[in-house]
């Protein structure tokens, strides 16, 4: 084997063929994509693992890495067949190396590093919540191809970042509440975090509310669907306990005001459902999805009841409610150009809505993935490895997977505050 420290072949000339393969495979979706200089997927092809962890009411990470082994081969077979390329054609090998699952990532760092080594081809380790802000720059760029300079579509849309500020991104998934400032100078690009949850995630306090109110698996969809047919008013959840958790010795206060918790509404959902007795009509309705086949969001909605529904509706707006307040503070104290919504909990309708109407009430441009790039895929993944490979910012054969990878300065800390 080759010094394991040096990059492997650099493709001629800029970026070469300038088609990546990316693999993820941080979580429970095994996906492979190739996509053509950051800006067109060729193919992204996601195997899904709902079906085995729905029993579980959450992702069970041994069975993950199971089924990544197993998954992983023809899952990248079929992005190379779908997007009518050979291996021989491809520039270099992406993948995610982390946030994630440790035995889930390692599946797919182990094979792209046998996979680069074996064509000679560049290896890039991508952070999977560079991916997440990545799959809005790719939406962008896709449009770009498909339609006019005129088209409405286009001025819909920012350019990123769009002027003199940085880009804002939130990133807001089942393992991630982040909020990151986004720059690009002469290619690269850099980033700030400058908010992040104390400790559950959005989308997973929507996946545990989902579970405890008998809900399908993940839970996020469930609720995006029942929320419009309940009243968003009918309970008061307080978030007086987020902005306690935030004032720790140590935090200043500027730091303070963009850190999420979501822990505190999950025990408030627990007990409304104690306190109003709703335990029968759960246990009535998990029953009877489970004897539908392949039961969808839309088979629970005759199962709930008012009450129910209101309890869905708030929790719900409450999120999105919390999340649109501090992502706009942070635009706004950051002197965001645009602002960049991706991550699974990004695809949901209310918060998208509520998100647009008040950039345009600011002037402030945003843009999303469409709802495929927003939950987990590689086609992000090959998108954020191309300005790598066009600085050559390679990987050494012995890159490893690392489950708690952060990206980006932390910027909670500021300096000159309290
Ligand atoms: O980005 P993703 O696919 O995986 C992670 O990196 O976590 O996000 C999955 C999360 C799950 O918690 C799921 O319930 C949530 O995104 N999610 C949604 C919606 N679609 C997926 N949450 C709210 N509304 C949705 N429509
Ligand atoms: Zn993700």
């Amino acid at each position: 084997m080759s010094n394991p420290r040096q990059p492997l072949g650099p493709p001629q000339g800029a970026g070469g063929s300038g088609l990546i393969l990316g693999i993820e495979t941080s979580c429970d979706e095994t996906a492979a994509a190739v996509v053509e200089r950051g800006g067109r997927a060729l193919s992204n092809v996601v195997a899904s693992q709902m079906e085995i962890h729905a029993p579980y009411g959450g992702v069970v990470p041994e069975l993950a890495s199971r089924e990544h082994l197993r998954n992983i081969v023809p899952v990248v077979r079929a992005a190379l067949l779908q997007a009518g390329v050979s291996f021989a054609d491809l520039s270099a090998v992406a993948v995610t190396s982390g946030p994630g699952l440790a035995g889930a990532l390692l599946v797919g760092v182990s094979y792209a590093k046998s996979l680069a080594f074996a064509l000679k081809r560049p290896l890039i380790a991508v952070n999977h919540l560079e991916g997440h802000i990545h799959a809005v720059l790719l939406q962008r760029r896709e449009m770009d191809c498909e339609t006019a300079p005129g088209d409405a579509r286009r001025q819909a849309s920012p350019e990123i970042p769009s002027g003199s500020g940085p880009a804002l991104a939130l990133v807001v998934s089942g393992g991630h509440t982040h909020l990151y400032t986004a720059r690009r100078s002469q290619g690269v690009w850099t980033y700030g975090n400058v908010g992040r949850t104390l400790d559950d995630a959005a989308g997973e306090a929507f996946d545990k509310v989902a579970k405890l109110l008998g809900l399908g698996y993940p839970g996020g969809p469930w609720i995006d669907a029942l929320a419009p047919h309940g009243d968003p008013t009918a309970v008061s959840f307080s978030s007086g306990r987020i902005k306690q958790k935030a004032h720790r010795p140590g935090w200043s206060a500027e730091g303070a005001r963009f850190l999420f918790s979501f822990s505190g509404i999950k025990t408030a959902a627990l007990r409304y459902v104690q306190v109003h007795d709703l335990y029968p009509s759960i246990e009535q309705r998990r029953r009877a999805l489970a004897m539908l086949s392949g039961a969808r969001p839309a088979d629970a909605l005759p199962l709930c009841d008012n009450r129910t529904l209101g309890l869905i509706a708030s929790f719900q707006r409450t999120i999105i409610d919390d999340l649109r307040q501090k992502t706009f503070a942070a635009a706004e104290t950051f002197g965001a150009s645009c602002l960049l919504v991706s991550g699974g909990v990004a695809a949901n309708r209310e918060l998208r809505v509520r998100f647009t109407g008040e950039a345009v009430a600011r002037g402030l441009p945003i843009a999303f993935p469409s709802p495929a790039l927003s939950t987990d895929n590689a086609a992000m993944i090959a998108a954020a490895a191309w300005p790598k490979l066009l600085a050559r910012d390679f990987a050494a054969l012995d890159l490893t997977a690392e489950a708690s990878m952060a990206l980006g300065e932390p910027m909670e800390r500021r300096a000159g505050s309290e």
